[in-house]
């Protein structure tokens, strides 16, 4: 396997264990870090994520943690169980939140910090009592995270560049909104290509739908990955 292999995560958005070990398996030699997501966990549970590591497979559990410190910190401890590889939680928890998750979790994960969603606009970020720029809470919420121990951030390809400015390469970032030229944007409205997300200084890609939508999942996966050593 490649090492530009390594930097992609396929979402397996999709909802049931089945379609998800299928995927994996047509994607095998290809791709060997998965995603799994609100979606798939809610229907499946921690078997899931049991049945994708039972493949060899690394997982990023994209569960989004918010709650209050001492029920998040029981929740990472649990992750940590299942032998993840990374873990997400909301950093408008708080700093007491994250600190109560960076202490527990297993030395060798990352847990990642999410500051603004994507799909939240400055009419959205009004209305929950935050007067600031969407860029600005994005970077104090950063901050936050950095200050306490976080290890990186989920962050959209536009946000790479001031996240790698501020905090350098002490901080891993994952970025979804991966569209390579030849697949539909869907509702992503910011995208970048795989190569350009790179090149603006991201560690891994999370890619959807230009793969596991494709007739030919694992197509996709080796053009993607042709493009990105060419
Ligand atoms: O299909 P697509 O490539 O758009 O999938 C992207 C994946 O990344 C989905 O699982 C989506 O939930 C997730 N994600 C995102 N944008 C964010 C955070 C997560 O698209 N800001």
């Amino acid at each position: 396997m490649t090492k530009t292999a390594d930097k992609i995560i396929v979402a397996l958005d999709v909802a049931t264990k089945e379609k998800a070990l299928d995927l994996i398996e047509q994607l095998h030699g290809q791709i060997s870090f998965f995603k799994i997501g609100l979606q798939l966990y809610t229907a499946e549970g921690p078997e899931i994520v049991r049945a994708v590591r039972a493949t060899g497979a690394n997982v990023f559990l994209d569960l989004k943690l918010h709650d209050i410190p001492n029920t998040v910190a029981l929740a990472v401890e649990s992750a940590g169980h299942l032998e993840i590889q990374m873990l997400t939680i909301h950093l408008s928890g708080g700093e007491a939140m994250i600190r109560a998750a960076v202490s527990v979790k297993p030395r060798d994960f990352l847990l990642l910090g999410v500051t603004v969603l994507t799909s939240v606009d400055e009419q959205a970020i009004r209305q929950i009592g935050i007067p600031d720029k969407i860029g600005n809470h994005v970077l104090r919420l950063a901050k936050l995270g950095v200050e306490n121990g976080i290890d990186g951030f989920v962050a959209s390809a536009h946000e790479i560049k001031t996240l790698r400015r501020e905090f350098g390469d002490k901080i891993k970032l994952v970025v979804p909104g991966i569209r390579p030229s030849w697949s539909e944007a869907g509702d992503q409205k910011r995208v970048m290509s795989p190569r350009e997300a790179l090149d603006a200084g991201a560690d891994y890609l999370v890619i959807g739908r230009p793969i596991i939508a494709r007739s030919r999942p694992s197509e996709a996966a080796i053009k993607i990955i042709q493009e990105l050593d060419a």
